[in-house]
Parts: structure tokens; C-alpha cells; sequence
């Protein structure tokens, strides 16, 4: 019979509570998922009150202040500040967001923070990336070429160049890989271990519309299946929610077109 009810070792408890010093003259609650695989206890949700003179604008700062002056103990990936590696993507007030580039101003009353959904959690906010980055290496994500190679680089027109970066900058070589978009699709949610998901999806029409590479009938084949590319069913979870503000739902359909286009 199916399980309709989250097992008892799921089940996330009320954890710590951090009082600011009583000195404190604006203060703001952080209500932060916590689990640690080698205690064996259910996931929690720590309360930290933060006395907001000491820390930046951002929910970066406000969990760099925490792990720095209030619990040693929180674990979260974190790399560039200034959202271009991905490393911090996680669930900020229910959605998913780089914490680098989300603004407390953004966020209304408690900051609720937990880990990107629907991923093995490692410990506390730390997503386990294992199957989308095996994923990743399933698309061959470096330029194939047959012909004989140019005697210097390989060029490409700035229009061609476009088609990658994108007239405003948005286009799908600008994906950092934070995979909040995959996170947030329910088909990846329900098939995330056949089903690409909108983040690699994007990285495998970033090479099929480049136009020095010559595989993309390799590539269009090794998609050709009924769970890696189709199962997207354009609900543009992945889209709404990028924070780069790029397009994967529009990158899948362009891919839907390339097959039905070589068909004819
Ligand atoms: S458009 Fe496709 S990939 Fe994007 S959220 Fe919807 S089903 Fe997932
Ligand atoms: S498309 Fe956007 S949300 Fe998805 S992995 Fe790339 S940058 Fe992140
Ligand atoms: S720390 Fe690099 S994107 Fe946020």
C-alpha cells in the first residue's frame, strides 16, 4: 500500500532557540532547517533572533553572522557573494533562490531557510548534487567536433554568439548550475532519476545552438527518450523561479522543435 505520511525519522521538529542580546535594537528572526546525518535525530528547525545592526542586507550575511558569532555548528555552501558560482542556492521563504542575491528587505517576517527541495540532504542546507551533476555528464557538456580543426580558435559571429549569451545576457550560457530551477520542478520532483530536469535541459541546448559544435544529431539522439526530455510538461516552474532570470522551459521547447524538425 502506498505511504501517503512522511516516515517518523523525517519528520522536522522544533529545534534551538538564539536569543539576540538584550542591547538589541532591531532584531530579526531566522528559522533555519537543520540536520546532522551523524546524530541520528530528526531534521529541526533552529531559531536564531539576529540583532540586524551587525549584519549585511543580504540572507547570506544574516547565515554568514550566524555560523561567525552565534553556532559554529550551521553548514551551508557558499563561494562567490555575488551570485555567479551557484554554491548557495536554497529555499528562502518558500522558494528557491541564491541566499547571495536575496535581500532581507524581500522577505516578509521570519526568514524561513531550508535546503533545496527534494534532494538528499548532507547536513543542515547542503543539497546533495551527486545525480543532477552525473546527469550533467550524460549531455557531454564541451564542444564535438569532426572536421579538421582551425589553424587558431574557433570562431563564431556575434550574432551566433547571441544565440548563447543572449541579447540581454540571458541567454543559456549564462546558467550558473545552482539547479534551483530543477528543485522546483514536480516533474523532476517525481522522475528526477530519468527525467533531465530543466537545468540540464538548458545546458544541452546551450551546445545544440552553438554553432561551432557538430554533434547535435548525437546529442538530439542520446535525448530521444521518453523520460530524459519528455517529461517536461512546460508547468515553467523552472522559468518563474531562476534567479538569473534565464528561460529553461523556453530552451526545452527549443529542443522539442529540433526533434520534430529533423523528423520532417
Ligand atoms: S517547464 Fe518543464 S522543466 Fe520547467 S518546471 Fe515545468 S515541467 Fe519542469
Ligand atoms: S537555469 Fe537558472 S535556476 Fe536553473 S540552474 Fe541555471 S541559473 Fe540556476
Ligand atoms: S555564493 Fe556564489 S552564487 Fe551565491
Amino acid at each position: 500500500m502506498v505511504q501517503l505520511t512522511l516516515p517518523k525519522n523525517s519528520k522536522i521538529t522544533e529545534g534551538q532557540s538564539f536569543k539576540a542580546p538584550a542591547d538589541a535594537k532591531k532584531t530579526r528572526t531566522f528559522r533555519v532547517y537543520r540536520w546532522n546525518p551523524d546524530d541520528k535525530k530528526n531534521p529541526r528547525l533552529d531559531s536564531y533572533e539576529i540583532d540586524m545592526s551587525k549584519c549585511g542586507p543580504m540572507v547570506l550575511d544574516a547565515l554568514i553572522y550566524i555560523k561567525n558569532e552565534v553556532d559554529p555548528t550551521l553548514t551551508f555552501r557558499r563561494s562567490c557573494r555575488e551570485g555567479v558560482c551557484g554554491s548557495c542556492a536554497m529555499n528562502i521563504d518558500g522558494t528557491n533562490t541564491l541566499a547571495c542575491t536575496k535581500h532581507l528587505d524581500d522577505v516578509k517576517g521570519d526568514v524561513k531557510i531550508t535546503p533545496l527541495p527534494h534532494l538528499p540532504v548532507m547536513k543542515d542546507l547542503v543539497p546533495d548534487l551527486s545525480m543532477p551533476y552525473a546527469q550533467y555528464a550524460t549531455i557531454e557538456p564541451w564542444m564535438k567536433t569532426q572536421s579538421s580543426p582551425p589553424s587558431r580558435e574557433h570562431l563564431q559571429s556575434a550574432t551566433d554568439a547571441n544565440i548563447l549569451n543572449g541579447e540581454d545576457g540571458h541567454g543559456p550560457a549564462a546558467c550558473i548550475l545552482c539547479f534551483c530551477c530543477s528543485t522546483s520542478c514536480p516533474s523532476y520532483w517525481w522522475n528526477g532519476d530519468r527525467f533531465l530536469g530543466p537545468a540540464i535541459l538548458l545546458q544541452a541546448y546551450r551546445w545544440l545552438a552553438d554553432t561551432r559544435d557538430e554533434a547535435a544529431g548525437e546529442r538530439l539522439d542520446q535525448l530521444e527518450d521518453p523520460f530524459r526530455l519528455y517529461r517536461c510538461h512546460t508547468i515553467m516552474n523552472c522559468t518563474n523561479t531562476c534567479p538569473k532570470g534565464l528561460n529553461p522551459a523556453k530552451a526545452i521547447a527549443e529542443i522539442k522543435k529540433l526533434m520534430v524538425a529533423r523528423k520532417a
